[in-house]
């Protein structure tokens, strides 16, 4: 960005590709968390300072390719406005008549967000001529383009990874600090380098679990995921999430893991997936057959947090149990703080994790960093070539 700003960009049309993918209330649609339009704020005020016409997209959820009310922009715009202490145009199509008329009538240092790129099947299609078509119908609204979209730089999508080729392209403030600091934990971390891995599925941490087994000093698994690990150790886990065609591959990766997978000793068992459903805490060995595990329990907090006090390097992907709902979010709180009280650098990646921290009331302030990219920043550490980045490189 820097680069850009050197040659001057008042009065060019800058197309910023942002990742302003937020949660929102399912039944009110207001966002629950605005850290992703938050992030986006050093690259955007940078191209406001400096006069620039600046035109944001993004993606927001899994519309199917055409517009669909409940995915659009239009919440995030006014957000972003009241951040930028400026009102946001809103087009409210991506490449139309709306979009070419926003993008045409703005003034030097006004901000425009186009409405979400994914209602236009060219966006992620795996066709190349019709991405192609689509993205020259995006580039073709600025003079220079600029992705701080560390979030979806994994996707091969048309405005991550065909635009870069018809525009001159740089990097945001928020993809070079993301790529910065990933690049640390991928290359030589200061150790002991610790892992905290949860979240649901261990089909989706799979690849970064192998990728990160010889680096890593120690690996803490919790989350729903941990019971597919515990089933793989032969214990029964009632009916807590189990993945059963990865029992064999975790009982493998314990095999093969040296000692450095640490489980969990204790677990939060209720009587159903609610708020208010009876719970307990059990030993891993004592599960009854008809509850389900939610939270990690205090023994595990504090053996966990044993492992983490040395480390110099943390990385933490995943919250450790349904901290949404407050019976089931002391495991994901008291991790969160042993993390925080480790004399460590330490990043914070993913979506529900960075979530957990803003929901819970920690301090963000106390995390080295806090990265926006989920899959993201798991397939850079998996050193994965990442299309958004390569793009930029070329
Ligand atoms: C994310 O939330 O991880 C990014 O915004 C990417 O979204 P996607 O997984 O729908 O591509």
């Amino acid at each position: 960005l820097d680069d850009l700003l050197a040659e001057g960009v008042s009065g060019r049309r800058v197309l910023v590709r942002a990742d302003l993918n937020v949660p929102l209330d399912k039944q009110t649609g207001a966002i629950t968390d605005d850290g992703r339009i938050r992030a986006v704020l050093p690259t955007l005020g940078a191209l406001v300072e400096a006069g620039a016409k600046v035109v944001v997209c993004s993606h927001l959820g899994r519309p199917k390719g055409a517009p669909d009310p409940q995915f659009s922009l239009g919440p995030v715009a006014g957000r972003l406005g009241e951040l930028l202490g400026a009102p946001v145009r809103f087009a409210t199509d991506t490449v139309g008549d709306s979009a070419r008329s926003t993008v045409a009538d703005l003034a030097d240092g006004q901000v425009a967000l186009l409405e979400n790129l994914r209602f236009n099947a060219g966006e992620t299609s795996k066709d190349e001529a019709e991405r192609g078509a689509f993205a020259d119908q995006l580039a073709a609204f600025g003079d220079a383009y600029v992705d701080d979209a560390f979030g979806a730089v994994h996707r091969k999508h048309a405005s991550v990874y065909d635009v870069p080729a018809r525009l001159p392209h740089v990097a945001g403030r928020l993809v070079l600090r993301e790529v910065e600091v990933l690049s640390k934990l991928a290359g030589d971390p200061e150790r002991p380098y610790v892992v905290v891995l949860g979240g649901s599925k261990v089909s989706d941490k799979l690849a970064v679990i192998e990728a990160l087994l010889p680096t890593v000093d120690r690996l803490l698994i919790g989350g729903g995921m941990c019971f597919t690990f515990l089933k793989a150790q032969g214990l029964e886990v009632g009916t807590s999430l189990l993945e059963k065609d990865m029992v064999e591959t975790c009982r493998n990766l314990l095999e093969r893991s040296n000692g450095k997978i640490l489980l969990p000793v204790d677990v939060v068992v209720a009587d159903a997936f609610a708020p208010d459903a009876a719970h307990d805490t059990v030993r891993v060995d004592g599960i009854p057959s008809h509850r389900l595990g939610l939270d990690v329990g205090p023994e595990t907090v504090a053996g966990f947090s044993a492992a983490l006090s040395p480390a110099k390097t943390i990385f933490w992907n995943g919250p450790m149990g349904v901290f949404e709902m407050p019976a089931f979010a002391a495991g994901t709180r008291g991790i969160a703080e042993a993390i925080t009280k480790a004399d460590a650098f330490s990043v914070v990646g993913g979506g529900d994790s960075a979530a957990a921290v803003r929901a819970l009331g920690l301090d963000e302030s106390s995390f080295g960093h806090i990265s926006t990219g989920g899959g993201a920043s798991l397939e850079y550490l998996e050193g994965k070539a990442l299309p958004g980045i390569a793009a930029l490189e070329n």
